[in-house]
């Protein structure tokens, strides 16, 4: 949540914090604005919704040296007021935050009581007063950084640009991702990599609170409790450099959806000796659990369901943010398997932090390379579903679930059995994708987009594949939709089918799938609309209004059966006109808690 780039080089600084934001704004697309050094004076734009104004039309002179952020408003309304970066009253320097201060209200009664003057809402406000009370007691602009940057509770990375000093930035990490990127004569500072790999892959990663200064193209990193200057690594990123366009589709969200196709099968490019040691470890483990949040949480959910019914592995699966009961009862020799797309969400790192300091083994199913989660893995499998742009995440979900599948098999001697299914499973995906399908799920998009609620039933393998699809259009059409196992309909949520409410069944070619026609009977004679979405085994059952068949997958018709309700998701989104690669309130890397 929120990206902060900044820049000191050759080339036009607000050329590349602009480029860099466009590129970060999945983090955030409340309001952004960008910061330049010129001469000894900070020139600043900030604009309100997404990033519009093209470099062109940017009123700021060509300097060496910028700082940009893209906001997703925590304390303070969406207001060019509360739109980052927030400059010094003095005007001498500037800063941006992601995270969240935690104790901002105390300080800012300490602050108050002391004089200082307030303009925003936002708890970053506090950082620039705190670096300004410092400055007054400090030798070094450093140092007034570091004594307030050591005064803030939570998870945050600020970045500050230093008008007094020629190309001065300074930024501190901590919670929040941050990472360098080391060019030719230039630097670069940003939340994500991928802000500026198309200038260069050798980065630095910092650790929780590292401080970065960087004067001109020399950068030196310290320890900001301590203040002594520490040792770094270079590291080159070995991920293909993927330009981040929407090629010839309208949103990033159908491109990623038809990607797919490749992006299953990258994730299972592993060798069996590469999953071996994971497999092991789980052999040896006393304990093993698997977490995720949102969409990585249902993948996590798919997941275990896999180790369990394949391979028979005894495996919790705990969403992280009510992971604080297992805690008092995880041991050293447990095995927390961590599984995210962006590898830096609040919650799921939080679990990761407590394991790490008991000595539990963190593994990690993650899409992100150099993310903080794939960093603090021992065992590390990245997916490599390559750039997710679209907040509603599609490809990495089906990548994480196939990946799953895949170790599940390869611990009962079924590796090249699930490769081949994968295999299979991405060139029927070839053919799916056609404009014939697209046509048949825009058909119930006209049949059903006038309703509210909607419900998806879903059991055994398709428990979680019901609550993904259901996430998926909620995120992007804003209905209610709600996904849940078939045996819970008699048990009270029956009541809330009348006359056409759309119930969507998830139906595998399975020993569930007779409870589900039943279940499908049981809401149809309440008046319900009744969806198939399956194996086309199903598709002339009578109980059925509306069949989306779906590809046949084998042992993954699982993970094939959430593909209709994303395209579902896509198509209802583009026909409510919502928008739908950034849709209300939502960001991609839900990186506080
Ligand atoms: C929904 C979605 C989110 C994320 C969740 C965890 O489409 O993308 O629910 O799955 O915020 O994010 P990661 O996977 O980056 O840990």
């Amino acid at each position: 949540m929120c990206g902060i780039v900044g820049y000191s080089g050759k080339q036009n600084s607000s050329k590349i914090v602009l480029e860099g934001l466009k590129t970060l704004e999945y983090r955030g697309y409340d309001s952004w604005g960008i910061a330049v050094q010129d001469k000894n004076q900070i020139k600043i734009f900030k604009e309100i919704g997404e990033i519009k104004t093209k470099l062109s039309m940017l009123p700021l002179p060509k300097t060496s040296c910028a700082i940009g952020h893209t906001r997703w408003a925590t304390h303070g309304g969406v207001t060019m007021t509360n739109a980052h970066p927030h400059i010094s009253t003095t005007k001498d320097f500037i800063l941006a935050q992601n995270g969240i201060v935690e104790n901002y209200t105390p300080l800012k009664n300490m602050l108050k009581k002391k004089n200082y003057k307030f303009k925003t809402q936002t708890d970053t406000e506090v950082i620039v007063r705190l670096i300004e009370q410092q400055t007054n007691k400090e030798d070094t602009f450093r140092d007034s950084v570091r004594g307030a940057f050591n005064m803030l509770e939570g998870r945050n990375t600020i970045i500050v640009l230093n008008s007094k000093q020629k190309e001065n930035i300074i930024a501190v990490k901590n919670g929040s991702p941050l990472v360098l990127g080391i060019g030719k004569d230039e630097l670069f500072l940003a939340s994500d990599a991928l802000a500026f790999t198309r200038y260069t892959k050798d980065v630095v990663f910092f650790d929780n609170l590292d401080l970065i200064e960087i004067k001109g193209n020399k950068f030196k990193i310290y320890d900001s409790r301590t203040g002594k200057e520490k040792k770094y690594k270079i590291t080159k990123l070995n991920s293909k450099v993927e330009e981040v366009s929407k090629g010839k589709y309208d949103h990033f969200m159908l491109k990623e959806i038809l990607e797919q196709k490749d992006t299953i099968s990258k994730a299972v490019n592993y060798k069996l000796e590469e999953i071996k040691p994971l497999i092991e470890e789980m052999k040896k483990s006393n304990r093993i659990y698997i977490t995720g949040a949102g969409t990585a949480g249902f993948a996590s959910g798919q997941i275990a369901y896999f180790l369990r019914s394949i391979s028979k592995v005894d495996i919790l699966d705990i969403r992280p943010y009510d992971f604080t009961s297992y805690l008092p009862i995880l041991k050293k020799d447990d095995l927390v398997i961590a599984v995210s797309q962006s590898g830096e969400t609040a919650d799921t790192i939080e679990v990761l932090e407590y394991a790490q300091e008991i000595g539990s083994t963190i593994a990690c199913i993650v899409n992100v390379e150099g993310s903080t989660i794939h960093r603090m893995s021992e065992f590390k499998y990245l997916i490599h579903a390559g750039p997710e742009i679209c907040v509603a995440s599609t490809k990495v979900f089906t990548s994480q679930c196939v990946f799953g599948y895949l170790l599940a098999k390869s611990m009962v001697g079924e590796y090249t059995e699930a490769r081949e299914e994968v295999e299979s499973m991405s060139s029927e995906l070839g053919e799916y994708f056609s404009e014939k399908t697209f046509e048949h799920i825009k058909g119930l998009v006209k049949k059903i987009r006038g309703r509210n609620h909607f419900f998806i039933l879903g059991k055994d393998q398709n428990a979680y594949i019901a609550l993904e699809g259901a996430l998926k259009i909620k995120e992007i059409s804003y209905k209610h939709f709600e996904g849940f196992s078939a045996g819970e309909l008699k048990h009270g949520v029956i009541a809330l089918i009348d006359k056409g409410t759309p119930v969507f069944t998830i139906i595998s070619d399975d020993m569930c799938s007779k409870d589900l026609l039943s279940a499908t009977e049981e809401v149809r004679a309440r008046g319900a609309y009744t969806v198939g979405v399956g194996s086309s085994k199903f598709k002339g059952e009578e109980c059925f209004d509306y069949f989306l068949p779906v590809v046949k997958g084998k042992g993954l018709s699982s993970i094939a059966n959430v593909i209709p309700f994303q395209l579902l998701s896509y198509f209802l989104a583009v026909s409510l006109g919502n928008s739908v690669d950034k849709p209300r309130n939502l960001a991609k890397s839900v990186t506080v808690k």
